[in-house]
């Protein structure tokens, strides 16, 4: 009678390994997309996908049609490179063919002000900060005497906001 080999244990072992890996293979060949660009390893059909997503946002001239003082003040103030949208929510949302469709977003809120002007030290260089203190930013006298209440909108206009 002629004994077992003594390598058996690891022919069944690269056996089971053997299996494992086919059947890997199998599924990344099952579950990768077609359009799989293997360069830069990503799904060539989501450029499609998301190009044909519809428009949200029409950009600031996209205003101008309709509201015309607005958008000629706009031009020479402060906050002429801060989007409308920003404030007022995407157009889809207000207008759709050439019509008022919806109210657009108008928010009186500190909050909204001071998405943008907070205080804080990654802020570009120079840029107009609120500073209750007056530490880092400019200090405004005015408001050092604020509470944390009192809206932006009544001593700013959010158009025209030098006060
Ligand atoms: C910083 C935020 C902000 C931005 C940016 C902004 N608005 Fe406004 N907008 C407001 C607020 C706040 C009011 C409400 C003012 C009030 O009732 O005192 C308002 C009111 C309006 C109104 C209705 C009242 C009016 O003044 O005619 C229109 C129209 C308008 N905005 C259009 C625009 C357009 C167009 C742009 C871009 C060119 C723009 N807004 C950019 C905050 C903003
Ligand atoms: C097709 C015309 C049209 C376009 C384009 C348009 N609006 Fe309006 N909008 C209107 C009309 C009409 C009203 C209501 C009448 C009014 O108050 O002048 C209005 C009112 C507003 C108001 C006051 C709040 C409200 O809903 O009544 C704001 C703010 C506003 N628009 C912002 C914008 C912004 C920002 C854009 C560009 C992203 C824009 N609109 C583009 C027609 C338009
Ligand atoms: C999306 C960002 C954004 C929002 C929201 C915003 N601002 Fe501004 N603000 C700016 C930018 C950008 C400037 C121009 C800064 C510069 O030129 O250095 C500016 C300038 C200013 C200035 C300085 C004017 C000057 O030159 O002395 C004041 C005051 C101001 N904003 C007040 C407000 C108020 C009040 C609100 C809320 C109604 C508001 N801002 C909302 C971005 C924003
Ligand atoms: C009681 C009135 C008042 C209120 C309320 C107010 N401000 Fe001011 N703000 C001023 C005055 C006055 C100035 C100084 C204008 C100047 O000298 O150039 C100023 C200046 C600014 C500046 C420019 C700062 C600089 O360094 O030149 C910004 C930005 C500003 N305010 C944002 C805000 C924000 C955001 C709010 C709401 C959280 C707000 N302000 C509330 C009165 C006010």
């Amino acid at each position: 009678m002629s004994s077992p080999s003594p390598r058996s244990h690891l022919y069944r072992l690269l056996l089971i390994l053997l299996v494992f890996g086919i059947g890997f293979l199998a599924v990344k060949e099952w579950a990768t997309p077609d359009s799989w660009n293997y360069e830069v390893w990503y799904r060539g059909d989501a450029i499609k996908d998301i190009a044909a997503q519809p428009l949200a946002y029409g950009g600031n001239d996209s205003c101008k049609s309709c509201h015309k003082d607005v958008s000629r003040l706009w031009r020479k103030k402060p906050h002429r490179t801060v989007a409308c949208e920003t404030c007022h929510g995407p157009i889809i949302d207000h207008v759709k063919d050439k019509e008022k469709t919806g109210a657009a977003l108008v928010d009186k809120t500190r909050g909204q002000c001071l998405n943008c002007h907070l205080e804080q030290i990654n802020r570009p260089k120079g840029f107009k900060q609120f500073s209750k203190q007056g530490e880092i930013g400019k200090s405004v006298q005015k408001h050092k005497e604020l509470d944390e209440v009192t809206p932006c909108l009544k001593c700013h206009d959010a158009h025209d906001p030098q006060p």
